[in-house]
């Protein structure tokens, strides 16, 4: 089939690069001149596993290629998925600035009978709004449907995500419509769910929210755990074992973060309060998630003696999470933020991230690698899980940092064999 995807950011190069890999003639479309150039050469933008080889593979097979600006990608195509953000507006809602702009390109050169799919995260009712901007923005559209077919992946394992997935749902009222989108998949084993376009929108954000109150749940019975002196890990370990439970999602942390999670989160309480409907556990999680941030700047804070300013603090890892350069929403920038206003000193590293980081947080010293943002230090944080952390060689970090203290906010590290070097360990729950 003939495919349009409307940005190329993490969903739509994921989206994009996967069809042309299950065989489409794919045109994926970004506003980003210079990312758009690059893309076309194999130049990835972002940190993906499997990404640069299966777009060198897309651009070989002259299946996939890229192009600046919404309509070029869309005339002709029989799918066009739109896949802009839709980051979180003032008042919690998803700001839907960017889908109406994308639909407002498109809609003049759609072809009669296409099917225009909504693969952002969109709250209940947008599949409504993109017809209706698409009826007043092009001309007799009515044989154009669209359809919701929510994205699952997660970032550093997008590829293999996009390519594996546990389900694809697909909101569509016109049968046929569904149909077809379901055929892009033909090559997947999945189980297809076709549902109301209102249950495929609800089903993206009760996923997240699920998941999110995983997270703000253990992070609660951690909490609970350092009260009364039991190890969550062998909690969650406990737990994970029942299948009614299982393992995911259960790891104790900073609290969650990145560019989906929060802002669901937020958009989903926002959807229930539109609609007249308390949703105080989604409240609640929230609000626990936004505690946990502050319990970590409170250790840090403990670590370096009570005060944290002039305090020297390294900071391993600035990315919401590791293998990926996504810094959206992170837990370890709003902790080093924090760190920055109460007068911190803040030498950071991360492996993916670091460039970025400087420029939305100025204040950050940036260092070369984990020894380097040690040295000197009060207190060594670990905020984010990169793999590289476990294997340092801690009797050198041992002899470079000011203070031998380390707040693991990811249970990263063996706490036995860091307090055996000397060190005062701190972790989450244990
Ligand atoms: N990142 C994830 O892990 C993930 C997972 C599932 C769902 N989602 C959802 O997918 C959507 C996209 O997320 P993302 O992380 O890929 O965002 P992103 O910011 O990485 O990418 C969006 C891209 O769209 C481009 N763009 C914006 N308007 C455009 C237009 N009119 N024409 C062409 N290009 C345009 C931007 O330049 C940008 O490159 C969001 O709704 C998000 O919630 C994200």
């Amino acid at each position: 089939m003939k495919v349009a995807v409307i940005g190329a950011g993490y969903v739509g190069l994921t989206t994009a690069a996967c069809l042309a890999h299950l065989g489409h003639e794919v045109v994926c479309a970004d506003l980003d001149e210079s990312r758009v150039a690059k893309l076309n050469t194999g130049e990835i933008p972002i940190l993906e596993e499997g990404m640069p080889a299966i777009v060198e593979e897309g651009l070989t097979s002259r299946r996939l290629r890229f192009v600046v600006g919404a309509a070029n990608a869309a005339a002709g195509a029989d799918c066009i998925f739109i896949c802009v953000a839709t980051p979180q507006g003032d008042d919690g809602a998803a700001d839907m600035k960017y889908v109406e702009a994308a639909a407002r390109e498109i809609a003049p050169v759609l072809a009669p009978g296409s099917v225009v799919i909504n693969k952002s995260t969109m709250p209940v009712g947008s599949s409504r709004f993109v017809q209706r901007i698409l009826d007043e923005s092009g001309p007799a559209l009515d044989r154009v449907t669209v359809a919701s077919n929510p994205e699952f992946l997660r970032e550093g394992q997008a590829v293999r995500d996009f390519l594996n997935p546990d389900r694809i749902v697909i909101g569509c009222d016109d049968p046929a419509a569904a149909v077809r989108v379901s055929e892009l998949y033909s090559g997947l084993r999945a189980p297809v769910l076709v549902t109301d376009p209102a249950s495929a929108e609800m089903i993206k954000y009760a996923s997240n929210a699920f998941l999110a109150t995983k997270i703000s749940f253990i992070n609660a019975i951690a909490n609970l755990c350092e009260a009364v002196d039991a190890d969550v890990r062998e909690v969650a370990l406990g737990m994970g074992y029942d299948r009614r439970i299982g393992f995911e999602f259960l790891k104790p942390g900073p609290g969650y973060g990145g560019s989906c999670f929060p802002k669901d989160s937020a958009a989903l309480l926002h959807t229930a309060q539109v609609n007249g409907y308390s949703f105080d556990l989604l409240e609640g999680v929230i609000e626990v998630n936004r505690k946990q941030y502050e319990h970590m700047v409170n250790k840090i804070t403990q670590g370096a003696g009570g005060s944290l300013n002039g305090a020297v603090i390294g900071v391993w890892g600035l990315t919401f999470k590791s293998d990926t350069d996504d810094l959206r929403d992170s837990p370890s920038m709003l902790i080093s933020e924090r760190l920055l206003n109460a007068g911190a000193i803040v030498q950071a590293y991360d492996p993916a991230g670091a460039d970025k980081a400087k420029q939305m947080l100025p204040g950050l010293e940036i260092r070369t690698d984990a020894y380097d943002a040690a040295t000197g230090a009060d207190v060594v944080a670990v905020l984010t899980e990169w793999d590289e952390f476990r294997w340092l060689d801690f009797d050198r970090l041992r002899g470079l940092v000011s203070k031998p203290v380390i707040v693991d906010a990811r249970n990263l590290l063996d706490p036995a064999a860091m307090r055996r070097r000397g060190f005062q360990y701190s972790g989450v729950g244990r």
